[in-house]
């Protein structure tokens, strides 16, 4: 079990760039830094040294309100750590992981080698297109625009938590009626008991065209209540918190919905669920679903063990809430949010 106290302890060595083919590992860097992140706050840096990638949390980004044991912190290294790697294999590399190397570096997350692909190795099964990784990557974003009424068929949305456990993660879909009804009334609880929390909500704000290389641009928070395309989030809310509306809204009866989650809420386990909360999104853009996280009811002190035994029947401790859905076809293509340049995550 760990902390925000532990992992923020680590300080990173200085990069050592490496010669020749060491120039990939940087578009490795660049393509996982295309991650998503809580409130894009991008809370991670990079070591690179020749071949050899190492991951740290950076606790200088943690959200002390919303966020205060890093839990999405921490999810949101995971799946950076699983662009990476994806990316990586894409590139043409053969990465090997190692999760949490050091216990003398809490905040050493993971290291990851890049070895060279045997050229004359057989193609391992299942092995997925390199040029639709790349494209998944570039083209993933979180649509928080009201999704077409279509349902997901379940077959699809666990195809997906497969996905997610293939990465060792724990998931479920929420198919069942009561499950479900459960859990729309915890989301609804966990954005009452946020909105009436100033402290967080100011630091939500805060978040919201934070500056031109983090955080959530305005035009991609729907606006409340205008027009079919509309749709709630907890940026809409706290940013025009003027405007009234049910919570319940968050989730409509036709989204699907998938928990990740694991065996508790530990540091190790947190990595993983990003990594898995990733395999998930890219596999989701690739067959043309949208995601978009639901992190309230997981953040709220009161709603997470609710969902836990009353949902999820004590099978996972729950990390993420997931919903997924179509987006319009004709719908124009949302304009991807800002990331740091590489010179601000790679450690000096
Ligand atoms: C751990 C985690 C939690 C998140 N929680 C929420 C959430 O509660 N609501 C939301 O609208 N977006 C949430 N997001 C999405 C981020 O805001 C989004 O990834 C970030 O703004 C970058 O945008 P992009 O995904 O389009 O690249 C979350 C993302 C992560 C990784």
């Amino acid at each position: 079990m760990g902390t925000l106290a532990d992992i923020g302890r680590a300080t990173p060595p200085r990069s050592a760039p490496g010669p020749g083919r060491a120039a990939s590992a940087y578009e490795v860097v660049a393509l996982a830094c295309r991650a998503p992140s809580v409130h894009n706050t991008q809370p991670w840096r990079w070591r690179v040294d020749g071949t050899s990638l190492e991951l740290y949390a950076d606790c200088s980004r943690a959200l002390p309100a919303a966020d205060p044991r890093g839990r999405n912190l921490v999810l949101s290294c995971g799946a950076a750590l699983h662009h990476a790697e994806a990316a990586a294999r894409a590139l043409g590399w053969e990465p090997t992981l190692q999760r949490r190397p050091d216990p003398a570096e809490p905040g050493l997350l993971a290291r990851i080698h890049l070895a060279d692909r045997d050229p004359d190795a057989r193609e391992t099964p299942g092995a997925q297109d390199p040029a639709v990784v790349l494209r998944a990557i570039h083209e993933r974003r979180t649509d928080r625009r009201r999704f077409t009424s279509w349902p997901v068929p379940v077959s699809r949305l666990e195809r997906l938590a497969a996905a997610a456990v293939e990465q060792g993660g724990l998931s479920e879909p929420i198919v069942d009626v009561t499950a479900r009804f459960r859990l729309e009334l915890l989301i609804s609880r966990a954005m009452s008991a946020q909105e009436g929390d100033e402290r967080l909500l100011a630091e939500q704000r805060a978040w919201i065209d934070h500056s031109r290389d983090d955080g959530i641009p305005a035009d991609s928070v729907p606006e409340m209540g205008f027009g079919p395309l509309a749709h709630r989030s907890r940026f809409s809310r706290a940013a025009r918190p003027e405007v009234p509306g049910p919570a319940r809204d968050l989730v409509e009866a036709s989204d699907g919905v998938v928990v990740i989650g694991g065996p508790d809420d530990s540091v190790e386990a947190w990595l993983r669920s990003g990594e898995a909360l990733s395999a998930l999104w890219l596999l989701a853009t690739r067959t043309g679903l949208s995601v978009v996280p639901l992190s309230q009811v997981v953040e709220v002190d009161e709603t997470r063990p609710a969902l836990q035994h009353d949902v999820l029947g004590g099978r996972l401790v729950p990390h993420v809430v997931l919903r997924i859905g179509w987006q319009e076809i004709s719908r124009s293509t949302h304009r991807a949010t800002p990331r740091r340049p590489l010179d601000d995550v790679l450690s000096p």
